[in-house]
Protein backbone atom coordinates (compact mmCIF):
# COMPACT_ATOMS: atom_id res chain seq x y z
CA UNK A 1 0.00 0.00 0.00
CA UNK A 2 1.08 3.31 -0.70
CA UNK A 3 1.12 6.22 1.54
CA UNK A 4 -0.18 9.14 -0.79
CA UNK A 5 -2.03 11.61 1.04
CA UNK A 6 -4.70 14.15 -1.20
CA UNK A 7 -6.73 16.84 0.01
CA UNK A 8 -9.57 15.75 -1.34
CA UNK A 9 -11.08 12.34 -2.56
CA UNK A 10 -14.75 12.34 -4.59
CA UNK A 11 -15.74 8.50 -4.64
CA UNK A 12 -17.51 8.14 -8.38
CA UNK A 13 -17.26 10.66 -11.34
CA UNK A 14 -20.95 11.12 -12.05
CA UNK A 15 -22.70 14.23 -11.45
CA UNK A 16 -22.10 14.96 -8.51
CA UNK A 17 -18.88 13.98 -8.27
CA UNK A 18 -17.88 16.10 -11.59
CA UNK A 19 -19.37 19.17 -9.52
CA UNK A 20 -17.31 18.58 -6.52
CA UNK A 21 -14.67 18.28 -8.16
CA UNK A 22 -14.44 21.18 -10.62
CA UNK A 23 -15.45 23.41 -8.45
CA UNK A 24 -12.96 22.08 -5.63
CA UNK A 25 -9.82 22.25 -8.24
CA UNK A 26 -11.05 25.69 -9.45
CA UNK A 27 -10.78 26.57 -5.36
CA UNK A 28 -7.10 25.65 -5.60
CA UNK A 29 -7.59 22.03 -4.36
CA UNK A 30 -5.99 19.07 -5.78
CA UNK A 31 -8.65 16.31 -6.46
CA UNK A 32 -8.43 12.39 -6.39
CA UNK A 33 -11.22 10.94 -8.14
CA UNK A 34 -12.05 7.20 -7.94
CA UNK A 35 -14.19 5.49 -10.28
CA UNK A 36 -15.07 1.68 -10.31
CA UNK A 37 -15.93 1.33 -14.20
CA UNK A 38 -13.82 1.97 -17.13
CA UNK A 39 -12.35 5.73 -18.43
CA UNK A 40 -14.63 4.67 -22.36
CA UNK A 41 -11.79 6.58 -23.78
CA UNK A 42 -10.71 4.06 -26.11
CA UNK A 43 -12.38 2.92 -29.17
CA UNK A 44 -13.22 -1.17 -29.57
CA UNK A 45 -12.68 -3.67 -32.56
CA UNK A 46 -15.13 -2.00 -34.28
CA UNK A 47 -13.63 1.15 -34.25
CA UNK A 48 -15.98 3.05 -31.48
CA UNK A 49 -16.28 3.45 -28.32
CA UNK A 50 -19.36 2.49 -27.06
CA UNK A 51 -21.54 -0.23 -28.74
CA UNK A 52 -24.93 0.07 -30.11
CA UNK A 53 -28.18 -0.96 -28.43
CA UNK A 54 -29.15 -3.13 -31.09
CA UNK A 55 -25.83 -5.33 -31.28
CA UNK A 56 -25.23 -5.59 -27.50
CA UNK A 57 -21.47 -6.96 -26.46
CA UNK A 58 -18.99 -7.25 -23.53
CA UNK A 59 -18.90 -3.59 -23.56
CA UNK A 60 -22.67 -3.31 -22.64
CA UNK A 61 -23.13 -4.42 -19.34
CA UNK A 62 -21.45 -4.67 -16.08
CA UNK A 63 -20.51 -7.95 -15.38
CA UNK A 64 -23.07 -10.01 -17.16
CA UNK A 65 -22.52 -13.27 -18.80
CA UNK A 66 -26.25 -12.03 -20.81
CA UNK A 67 -27.63 -8.48 -21.53
CA UNK A 68 -30.93 -7.63 -19.17
CA UNK A 69 -32.67 -4.98 -21.32
CA UNK A 70 -35.13 -2.83 -19.80
CA UNK A 71 -37.63 -3.90 -22.96
CA UNK A 72 -36.98 -8.01 -22.11
CA UNK A 73 -39.36 -9.07 -24.73
CA UNK A 74 -40.60 -8.30 -28.45
CA UNK A 75 -43.83 -9.71 -29.73
CA UNK A 76 -43.92 -11.65 -26.47
CA UNK A 77 -40.30 -13.30 -27.25
CA UNK A 78 -37.16 -13.12 -24.83
CA UNK A 79 -34.35 -10.72 -26.55
CA UNK A 80 -31.84 -11.16 -24.12
CA UNK A 81 -28.41 -12.23 -25.18
CA UNK A 82 -25.41 -13.80 -24.18
CA UNK A 83 -22.56 -11.82 -23.80
CA UNK A 84 -18.80 -12.39 -22.13
CA UNK A 85 -18.70 -10.63 -18.44
CA UNK A 86 -17.02 -7.49 -18.49
CA UNK A 87 -16.79 -4.21 -17.38
CA UNK A 88 -19.24 -3.00 -19.17
CA UNK A 89 -20.77 0.29 -18.71
CA UNK A 90 -24.48 -0.04 -17.99
CA UNK A 91 -25.11 -1.68 -14.35
CA UNK A 92 -28.50 -3.91 -13.66
CA UNK A 93 -28.12 -4.12 -10.28
CA UNK A 94 -30.70 -6.79 -8.72
CA UNK A 95 -32.13 -6.22 -5.37
CA UNK A 96 -35.41 -8.47 -3.88
CA UNK A 97 -37.96 -6.18 -5.26
CA UNK A 98 -36.60 -3.94 -8.21
CA UNK A 99 -33.86 -3.84 -10.40
CA UNK A 100 -31.99 -0.39 -10.44
CA UNK A 101 -30.05 0.79 -14.01
CA UNK A 102 -27.24 2.92 -13.40
CA UNK A 103 -23.88 3.78 -15.43
CA UNK A 104 -20.40 2.33 -14.64
CA UNK A 105 -17.35 4.83 -15.91
CA UNK A 106 -16.00 8.03 -15.94
CA UNK A 107 -18.97 10.04 -16.34
CA UNK A 108 -21.22 8.14 -14.60
CA UNK A 109 -24.81 7.71 -15.33
CA UNK A 110 -24.37 10.58 -17.99
CA UNK A 111 -22.57 8.02 -20.59
CA UNK A 112 -25.76 5.78 -20.77
CA UNK A 113 -28.69 7.67 -19.95
CA UNK A 114 -31.36 9.28 -22.30
CA UNK A 115 -30.24 12.89 -21.76
CA UNK A 116 -33.11 14.65 -20.78
CA UNK A 117 -32.59 18.10 -19.16
CA UNK A 118 -35.32 18.84 -17.24
CA UNK A 119 -36.08 21.54 -14.47
CA UNK A 120 -38.61 20.79 -12.30
CA UNK A 121 -41.78 23.05 -12.05
CA UNK A 122 -40.81 25.94 -9.06
CA UNK A 123 -44.72 25.08 -7.88
CA UNK A 124 -43.48 21.37 -7.29
CA UNK A 125 -39.79 22.12 -5.83
CA UNK A 126 -41.24 21.80 -2.61
CA UNK A 127 -41.85 17.89 -2.92
CA UNK A 128 -38.32 17.52 -4.53
CA UNK A 129 -35.96 19.34 -1.69
CA UNK A 130 -37.86 20.75 1.07
CA UNK A 131 -35.22 22.10 3.20
CA UNK A 132 -33.56 24.00 0.21
CA UNK A 133 -34.62 27.66 -0.58
CA UNK A 134 -35.89 27.53 -4.19
CA UNK A 135 -34.51 31.40 -4.66
CA UNK A 136 -31.44 30.05 -4.72
CA UNK A 137 -31.80 27.51 -6.95
CA UNK A 138 -33.79 29.08 -9.19
CA UNK A 139 -31.99 32.38 -9.39
CA UNK A 140 -28.84 30.82 -9.47
CA UNK A 141 -27.97 26.92 -9.30
CA UNK A 142 -30.52 25.67 -12.14
CA UNK A 143 -29.08 28.06 -14.52
CA UNK A 144 -25.56 27.52 -13.66
CA UNK A 145 -26.03 23.35 -13.76
CA UNK A 146 -28.16 24.61 -17.24
CA UNK A 147 -25.36 25.65 -18.76
CA UNK A 148 -22.58 23.90 -17.66
CA UNK A 149 -24.16 20.60 -18.87
CA UNK A 150 -25.10 22.50 -22.58
CA UNK A 151 -28.95 21.57 -22.18
CA UNK A 152 -29.87 22.99 -25.28
CA UNK A 153 -33.89 22.33 -27.18
CA UNK A 154 -34.71 20.98 -30.11
CA UNK A 155 -35.43 23.40 -33.20
CA UNK A 156 -39.70 23.20 -33.38
CA UNK A 157 -39.44 23.35 -37.18
CA UNK A 158 -37.26 20.06 -37.38
CA UNK A 159 -39.30 18.32 -34.71
CA UNK A 160 -42.20 18.93 -36.95
CA UNK A 161 -40.64 17.78 -40.35
CA UNK A 162 -38.13 14.69 -39.52
CA UNK A 163 -39.04 11.07 -39.64
CA UNK A 164 -36.86 10.46 -36.78
CA UNK A 165 -39.93 11.93 -34.55
CA UNK A 166 -42.64 10.76 -36.14
CA UNK A 167 -42.77 8.65 -32.99
CA UNK A 168 -42.91 11.82 -30.82
CA UNK A 169 -45.70 13.28 -33.35
CA UNK A 170 -47.62 10.55 -32.59
CA UNK A 171 -47.55 10.71 -29.04
CA UNK A 172 -47.99 14.31 -29.10
CA UNK A 173 -51.46 14.12 -31.28
CA UNK A 174 -52.58 11.39 -28.55
CA UNK A 175 -52.08 13.73 -25.80
CA UNK A 176 -53.47 17.02 -27.14
CA UNK A 177 -56.39 14.53 -28.44
CA UNK A 178 -56.83 13.61 -24.83
CA UNK A 179 -56.41 17.61 -23.14
CA UNK A 180 -53.35 16.48 -21.58
CA UNK A 181 -50.43 19.71 -21.30
CA UNK A 182 -47.00 18.78 -23.31
CA UNK A 183 -43.78 19.90 -23.26
CA UNK A 184 -40.68 20.02 -25.45
CA UNK A 185 -38.18 18.30 -22.87
CA UNK A 186 -35.07 20.29 -23.30
CA UNK A 187 -31.76 17.83 -23.37
CA UNK A 188 -28.13 17.42 -23.47
CA UNK A 189 -27.98 16.22 -27.29
CA UNK A 190 -26.84 18.74 -29.58
CA UNK A 191 -29.47 19.07 -31.76
CA UNK A 192 -27.07 20.65 -34.76
CA UNK A 193 -25.31 17.74 -34.48
CA UNK A 194 -28.57 15.61 -34.91
CA UNK A 195 -30.20 17.78 -37.85
CA UNK A 196 -26.53 16.83 -39.50
CA UNK A 197 -26.90 12.91 -38.86
CA UNK A 198 -30.44 13.54 -40.41
CA UNK A 199 -28.66 15.40 -43.54
CA UNK A 200 -26.14 12.40 -43.68
CA UNK A 201 -23.44 14.81 -43.17
CA UNK A 202 -21.91 13.88 -40.16
CA UNK A 203 -21.87 10.15 -38.08
CA UNK A 204 -25.18 8.91 -36.78
CA UNK A 205 -25.56 8.29 -33.11
CA UNK A 206 -28.87 8.72 -32.30
CA UNK A 207 -30.05 8.14 -35.31
CA UNK A 208 -28.03 5.07 -35.23
CA UNK A 209 -29.95 4.05 -32.23
CA UNK A 210 -27.26 4.53 -29.68
CA UNK A 211 -28.18 5.26 -25.89
CA UNK A 212 -28.29 2.77 -23.32
CA UNK A 213 -24.51 1.40 -23.84
CA UNK A 214 -23.24 5.05 -24.75
CA UNK A 215 -23.09 7.82 -27.74
CA UNK A 216 -20.77 7.71 -30.09
CA UNK A 217 -20.94 11.17 -31.00
CA UNK A 218 -23.88 13.45 -30.37
CA UNK A 219 -24.53 13.51 -26.55
CA UNK A 220 -22.61 15.83 -24.31
CA UNK A 221 -22.05 13.60 -20.91
CA UNK A 222 -20.16 14.69 -18.39
CA UNK A 223 -16.92 13.56 -20.83
CA UNK A 224 -17.32 16.43 -23.14
CA UNK A 225 -19.01 19.44 -20.60
CA UNK A 226 -17.82 19.23 -16.49
CA UNK A 227 -15.15 16.50 -16.73
CA UNK A 228 -13.51 18.31 -19.90
CA UNK A 229 -13.19 21.56 -17.55
CA UNK A 230 -12.29 18.97 -14.69
CA UNK A 231 -9.04 17.92 -16.77
CA UNK A 232 -8.35 21.17 -17.88
CA UNK A 233 -7.72 22.52 -14.54
CA UNK A 234 -4.78 20.19 -14.51
CA UNK A 235 -5.36 19.56 -10.15
CA UNK A 236 -7.83 16.56 -11.25
CA UNK A 237 -6.11 12.84 -11.02
CA UNK A 238 -9.16 10.18 -12.15
CA UNK A 239 -8.57 6.27 -11.08
CA UNK A 240 -10.86 4.68 -12.95
CA UNK A 241 -11.36 0.60 -12.34
CA UNK A 242 -10.84 1.54 -8.79
CA UNK A 243 -13.65 0.71 -5.96
CA UNK A 244 -13.61 2.50 -2.81
CA UNK A 245 -14.48 -0.14 0.06
CA UNK A 246 -13.83 1.63 3.56
CA UNK A 247 -13.47 4.57 4.76
CA UNK A 248 -11.87 5.32 8.34
CA UNK A 249 -10.93 7.91 10.37
CA UNK A 250 -7.21 8.27 10.54
CA UNK A 251 -4.27 11.29 11.54
CA UNK A 252 -4.98 14.55 9.12
CA UNK A 253 -8.31 13.03 8.16
CA UNK A 254 -9.55 9.86 6.65
CA UNK A 255 -8.15 6.35 5.49
CA UNK A 256 -9.45 5.18 2.13
CA UNK A 257 -8.79 1.68 1.18
CA UNK A 258 -9.45 1.24 -2.56
CA UNK A 259 -9.35 -1.74 -4.70
CA UNK A 260 -8.46 -2.24 -8.55
CA UNK A 261 -10.18 -4.26 -10.68
CA UNK A 262 -9.47 -6.10 -13.62
CA UNK A 263 -11.99 -6.28 -16.64
CA UNK A 264 -13.64 -9.06 -15.54
CA UNK A 265 -14.16 -7.11 -12.17
CA UNK A 266 -11.46 -8.93 -9.88
CA UNK A 267 -9.45 -6.94 -7.16
CA UNK A 268 -6.20 -7.30 -8.65
CA UNK A 269 -4.28 -4.65 -5.78
CA UNK A 270 -5.41 -3.26 -2.69
CA UNK A 271 -4.15 0.94 -1.89
CA UNK A 272 -4.79 3.13 0.51
CA UNK A 273 -5.23 6.97 0.65
CA UNK A 274 -5.24 9.06 3.30
CA UNK A 275 -7.51 12.44 2.53
CA UNK A 276 -8.28 15.40 4.38
CA UNK A 277 -12.30 15.41 3.14
CA UNK A 278 -13.93 12.55 1.06
CA UNK A 279 -16.76 13.38 -0.93
CA UNK A 280 -19.10 10.50 -1.19
CA UNK A 281 -20.76 10.68 -5.24
CA UNK A 282 -21.29 6.81 -5.78
CA UNK A 283 -24.42 7.76 -6.58
CA UNK A 284 -27.67 7.33 -5.09
CA UNK A 285 -27.61 3.20 -4.46
CA UNK A 286 -23.12 3.22 -4.45
CA UNK A 287 -23.04 6.05 -1.60
CA UNK A 288 -26.11 4.29 0.68
CA UNK A 289 -24.67 0.90 0.03
CA UNK A 290 -21.34 2.68 1.31
CA UNK A 291 -22.77 4.22 4.11
CA UNK A 292 -24.52 1.83 5.48
CA UNK A 293 -21.74 -0.87 5.32
CA UNK A 294 -19.49 1.91 6.79
CA UNK A 295 -21.63 2.08 10.07
CA UNK A 296 -22.64 -1.56 10.61
CA UNK A 297 -18.98 -2.84 9.86
CA UNK A 298 -17.64 -0.04 12.60
CA UNK A 299 -15.73 1.99 10.35
CA UNK A 300 -17.89 4.73 10.91
CA UNK A 301 -20.03 4.11 13.53
CA UNK A 302 -21.12 7.39 14.67
CA UNK A 303 -23.20 8.35 11.09
CA UNK A 304 -26.66 8.39 12.17
CA UNK A 305 -29.74 6.45 11.67
CA UNK A 306 -31.05 8.23 8.96
CA UNK A 307 -28.38 6.82 7.03
CA UNK A 308 -29.43 4.07 4.15
CA UNK A 309 -33.17 5.51 4.66
CA UNK A 310 -35.70 7.67 2.46
CA UNK A 311 -34.80 5.35 -0.77
CA UNK A 312 -37.12 6.09 -3.75
CA UNK A 313 -37.76 5.08 -7.37
CA UNK A 314 -38.59 8.44 -9.09
CA UNK A 315 -41.92 6.58 -9.20
CA UNK A 316 -40.55 5.04 -12.88
CA UNK A 317 -42.91 2.89 -14.55
CA UNK A 318 -43.11 1.61 -18.62
CA UNK A 319 -45.56 0.87 -20.87
CA UNK A 320 -46.59 0.53 -24.56
CA UNK A 321 -49.46 1.47 -26.82
CA UNK A 322 -50.38 -0.52 -29.76
CA UNK A 323 -51.10 2.29 -32.51
CA UNK A 324 -53.84 1.76 -35.30
CA UNK A 325 -52.13 0.76 -38.67
CA UNK A 326 -53.04 4.31 -39.88
CA UNK A 327 -50.82 6.08 -36.85
CA UNK A 328 -47.50 4.04 -37.55
CA UNK A 329 -44.47 5.68 -35.27
CA UNK A 330 -41.74 5.10 -37.88
CA UNK A 331 -38.49 3.02 -38.81
CA UNK A 332 -36.12 5.97 -37.73
CA UNK A 333 -36.70 6.88 -34.17
CA UNK A 334 -34.19 8.82 -32.45
CA UNK A 335 -33.13 7.29 -29.40
CA UNK A 336 -33.12 11.05 -27.85
CA UNK A 337 -36.74 11.37 -26.27
CA UNK A 338 -37.69 15.21 -26.34
CA UNK A 339 -41.41 15.15 -25.96
CA UNK A 340 -42.99 14.59 -22.31
CA UNK A 341 -46.93 14.59 -21.30
CA UNK A 342 -47.28 16.62 -18.15
CA UNK A 343 -50.27 14.83 -16.10
CA UNK A 344 -48.39 16.05 -13.00
CA UNK A 345 -50.63 18.58 -11.40
CA UNK A 346 -53.81 16.68 -12.32
CA UNK A 347 -53.08 12.96 -12.02
CA UNK A 348 -49.62 12.43 -10.54
CA UNK A 349 -47.46 11.78 -13.75
CA UNK A 350 -44.99 12.94 -15.95
CA UNK A 351 -44.96 10.68 -19.33
CA UNK A 352 -42.11 11.02 -22.22
CA UNK A 353 -43.11 9.88 -24.81
CA UNK A 354 -39.82 7.29 -25.61
CA UNK A 355 -38.52 5.39 -28.55
CA UNK A 356 -38.51 1.80 -29.96
CA UNK A 357 -35.69 2.32 -32.27
CA UNK A 358 -35.96 -1.24 -33.39
CA UNK A 359 -35.76 -0.21 -36.98
CA UNK A 360 -39.31 -1.34 -38.21
CA UNK A 361 -42.04 -0.44 -38.00
CA UNK A 362 -44.16 -1.51 -34.39
CA UNK A 363 -47.05 0.84 -34.37
CA UNK A 364 -46.10 0.89 -30.78
CA UNK A 365 -45.82 4.24 -28.74
CA UNK A 366 -43.63 3.16 -25.79
CA UNK A 367 -42.96 5.79 -22.69
CA UNK A 368 -41.17 5.89 -19.43
CA UNK A 369 -43.58 7.96 -16.73
CA UNK A 370 -42.28 9.28 -13.61
CA UNK A 371 -45.26 9.41 -11.26
CA UNK A 372 -45.93 10.52 -7.38
CA UNK A 373 -45.37 7.54 -5.07
CA UNK A 374 -45.55 7.83 -1.57
CA UNK A 375 -42.99 4.58 -0.98
CA UNK A 376 -39.89 4.89 0.03
CA UNK A 377 -37.31 2.02 1.22
CA UNK A 378 -34.21 1.63 3.50
CA UNK A 379 -30.92 0.27 2.88
CA UNK A 380 -29.67 -2.42 5.39
CA UNK A 381 -26.29 -4.50 6.19
CA UNK A 382 -27.08 -8.28 5.64
CA UNK A 383 -24.30 -9.13 8.15
CA UNK A 384 -24.66 -12.67 6.94
CA UNK A 385 -24.15 -12.42 3.37
CA UNK A 386 -21.48 -9.54 3.49
CA UNK A 387 -24.14 -7.13 1.29
CA UNK A 388 -26.30 -4.13 1.45
CA UNK A 389 -29.54 -5.15 1.06
CA UNK A 390 -32.93 -2.84 -0.05
CA UNK A 391 -36.18 -3.77 1.01
CA UNK A 392 -38.54 -1.95 -1.83
CA UNK A 393 -41.50 -4.24 -2.99
CA UNK A 394 -42.27 -4.73 -6.56
CA UNK A 395 -46.09 -4.13 -5.48
CA UNK A 396 -45.35 -0.55 -4.55
CA UNK A 397 -45.31 0.00 -8.18
CA UNK A 398 -49.12 -0.06 -8.47
CA UNK A 399 -49.55 3.34 -6.86
CA UNK A 400 -47.09 4.57 -9.92
CA UNK A 401 -49.29 2.16 -12.21
CA UNK A 402 -52.44 4.19 -10.79
CA UNK A 403 -50.70 7.53 -11.49
CA UNK A 404 -49.69 6.71 -14.90
CA UNK A 405 -53.34 5.02 -16.13
CA UNK A 406 -54.55 8.61 -15.53
CA UNK A 407 -52.63 8.89 -18.95
CA UNK A 408 -52.99 5.91 -20.78
CA UNK A 409 -56.16 4.66 -19.62
CA UNK A 410 -57.55 8.03 -21.10
CA UNK A 411 -55.49 8.07 -24.42
CA UNK A 412 -56.54 4.08 -24.79
CA UNK A 413 -59.94 5.22 -24.62
CA UNK A 414 -60.14 8.21 -26.54
CA UNK A 415 -58.25 6.53 -29.52
CA UNK A 416 -59.90 2.99 -29.15
CA UNK A 417 -56.27 1.25 -28.81
CA UNK A 418 -55.38 -0.84 -26.02
CA UNK A 419 -51.75 -1.43 -24.24
CA UNK A 420 -49.00 -3.37 -25.60
CA UNK A 421 -48.58 -6.44 -23.56
CA UNK A 422 -45.75 -8.46 -25.18
CA UNK A 423 -42.81 -5.60 -24.17
CA UNK A 424 -41.99 -6.82 -20.20
CA UNK A 425 -42.57 -10.63 -20.88
CA UNK A 426 -45.96 -12.19 -22.11
CA UNK A 427 -49.16 -11.29 -21.32
CA UNK A 428 -47.51 -8.26 -19.20
CA UNK A 429 -48.53 -4.69 -19.60
CA UNK A 430 -46.23 -2.69 -17.24
CA UNK A 431 -42.51 -2.17 -16.83
CA UNK A 432 -42.42 -1.99 -12.60
CA UNK A 433 -39.59 -4.03 -12.21
CA UNK A 434 -36.87 -1.22 -12.91
CA UNK A 435 -35.95 2.00 -11.96
CA UNK A 436 -33.92 4.46 -14.20
CA UNK A 437 -33.36 7.30 -11.12
CA UNK A 438 -32.26 5.76 -7.76
CA UNK A 439 -32.23 8.99 -5.27
CA UNK A 440 -31.97 9.26 -1.44
CA UNK A 441 -30.44 7.19 1.00
CA UNK A 442 -28.40 9.69 2.50
CA UNK A 443 -31.11 12.21 2.76
CA UNK A 444 -29.99 16.20 2.70
CA UNK A 445 -31.18 17.58 6.11
CA UNK A 446 -31.78 13.91 7.93
CA UNK A 447 -28.22 11.93 7.37
CA UNK A 448 -26.74 14.88 6.22
CA UNK A 449 -26.83 19.12 7.35
CA UNK A 450 -28.65 21.09 4.80
CA UNK A 451 -25.60 21.32 2.35
CA UNK A 452 -24.13 17.55 2.57
CA UNK A 453 -22.29 17.67 5.44
CA UNK A 454 -22.50 13.77 6.92
CA UNK A 455 -23.16 14.00 10.16
CA UNK A 456 -20.80 12.62 13.21
CA UNK A 457 -18.02 12.95 10.87
CA UNK A 458 -16.78 16.57 10.14
CA UNK A 459 -15.19 16.42 6.37
CA UNK A 460 -17.15 13.53 4.68
CA UNK A 461 -19.90 14.84 2.52
CA UNK A 462 -22.51 13.33 0.12
CA UNK A 463 -22.89 15.34 -3.47
CA UNK A 464 -24.81 13.08 -5.51
CA UNK A 465 -28.65 11.64 -5.93
CA UNK A 466 -28.31 10.17 -2.50
CA UNK A 467 -29.51 13.73 -0.97
CA UNK A 468 -32.57 13.84 -2.77
CA UNK A 469 -35.77 11.97 -0.71
CA UNK A 470 -36.87 9.73 -3.38
CA UNK A 471 -38.34 11.96 -6.53
CA UNK A 472 -37.47 15.06 -8.63
CA UNK A 473 -41.21 14.75 -10.05
CA UNK A 474 -39.03 15.10 -13.55
CA UNK A 475 -35.88 13.39 -14.95
CA UNK A 476 -33.05 13.76 -11.90
CA UNK A 477 -29.56 14.88 -13.60
CA UNK A 478 -30.23 18.61 -13.66
CA UNK A 479 -31.64 18.48 -10.08
CA UNK A 480 -28.97 16.37 -8.76
CA UNK A 481 -26.18 19.03 -10.55
CA UNK A 482 -28.09 22.09 -9.20
CA UNK A 483 -27.86 20.85 -5.98
CA UNK A 484 -24.24 19.93 -6.11
CA UNK A 485 -23.17 23.08 -7.47
CA UNK A 486 -25.24 24.43 -4.47
CA UNK A 487 -23.94 22.54 -1.65
CA UNK A 488 -20.18 22.44 -3.04
CA UNK A 489 -20.43 26.47 -3.40
CA UNK A 490 -20.77 26.61 0.73
CA UNK A 491 -18.34 24.05 1.54
CA UNK A 492 -15.89 25.44 -0.44
CA UNK A 493 -16.67 28.58 1.18
CA UNK A 494 -16.99 27.72 4.87
CA UNK A 495 -14.70 24.85 5.25
CA UNK A 496 -11.27 24.95 3.32
P1 LIG B 1 -23.99 8.53 -10.95
O1 LIG B 1 -24.67 7.21 -10.88
O2 LIG B 1 -24.11 9.32 -12.20
O3 LIG B 1 -22.43 8.35 -10.68
C1 LIG B 1 -21.94 7.53 -9.65
C2 LIG B 1 -20.60 6.95 -10.09
O4 LIG B 1 -19.95 6.36 -8.96
C3 LIG B 1 -20.72 5.84 -11.13
O5 LIG B 1 -19.87 6.12 -12.22
C4 LIG B 1 -20.29 4.59 -10.38
O6 LIG B 1 -19.65 3.63 -11.21
C5 LIG B 1 -19.35 5.14 -9.34
N1 LIG B 1 -19.22 4.31 -8.13
C6 LIG B 1 -20.22 3.68 -7.45
N2 LIG B 1 -19.72 3.06 -6.36
C7 LIG B 1 -18.39 3.29 -6.35
C8 LIG B 1 -17.33 2.90 -5.48
N3 LIG B 1 -17.56 2.17 -4.37
N4 LIG B 1 -16.06 3.29 -5.78
C9 LIG B 1 -15.82 4.04 -6.90
N5 LIG B 1 -16.79 4.44 -7.76
C10 LIG B 1 -18.06 4.08 -7.46
N6 LIG B 1 -31.70 11.27 -15.79
C11 LIG B 1 -32.14 12.40 -16.41
O7 LIG B 1 -32.18 13.46 -15.79
N7 LIG B 1 -32.53 12.34 -17.72
C12 LIG B 1 -32.52 11.18 -18.45
O8 LIG B 1 -32.85 11.18 -19.63
C13 LIG B 1 -32.08 9.99 -17.79
N8 LIG B 1 -32.12 8.78 -18.44
C14 LIG B 1 -31.55 7.67 -17.84
C15 LIG B 1 -31.46 6.48 -18.55
C16 LIG B 1 -30.83 5.38 -17.98
C17 LIG B 1 -30.73 4.09 -18.73
C18 LIG B 1 -30.25 5.49 -16.68
C19 LIG B 1 -29.54 4.34 -16.03
C20 LIG B 1 -30.36 6.67 -15.97
C21 LIG B 1 -31.01 7.76 -16.53
N9 LIG B 1 -31.11 8.97 -15.85
C22 LIG B 1 -31.63 10.08 -16.46
C23 LIG B 1 -30.67 9.08 -14.44
C24 LIG B 1 -29.33 9.81 -14.25
O9 LIG B 1 -28.35 9.28 -15.12
C25 LIG B 1 -28.89 9.65 -12.79
O10 LIG B 1 -29.88 10.24 -11.97
C26 LIG B 1 -27.56 10.32 -12.48
O11 LIG B 1 -26.53 9.78 -13.27
C27 LIG B 1 -27.19 10.19 -11.02
O12 LIG B 1 -26.08 11.03 -10.77
P2 LIG B 1 -25.16 10.80 -9.49
O13 LIG B 1 -24.11 11.86 -9.51
O14 LIG B 1 -26.02 10.70 -8.28
O15 LIG B 1 -24.50 9.36 -9.68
Amino acid sequence: ADAAVVPALVIGTGYGGSVAALRLAQAGVDVHMVEMGMAWDTPGADGKIFANTTTPDQRSFWLRTKTKQPLSNFLGFPIDKAIPRYTGILDAEDFAGITVYQGRGVGGGSLVNGGMAVTPKREHFGDVLPTVNPDEMYGTYYPRANAELGVNMIRPAWFDTTEAYQYARVGRKHAQRSNFPYVFVPTVYDWNYMEQEAAGTAPKSALAGEILYGNNYGKKSLQKTYLSKVRATGRVTISPLHRVVNVVPATGGYKVTIEQLNTNGDPVAVKEVTAAKVFFAAGSVGTSKLLVKLKATGALPNLNGEVGKGWGDNGNVMCGRANHMWDPTGKLQSSIPTLGIDNWAAGGAFAEVAPLPTGIETYASFYLSITKTPNRAQFTWNAAAGKVDLNWQTAWKSVSITAAKTIFDKINSKEGTIYRTDLFGVYKIWGDHLTYHPLGGAVLNKATDNYGRLHGYPGLYVVDGSLIPGTTVVNPFVTITALAERNIEKIIATDL
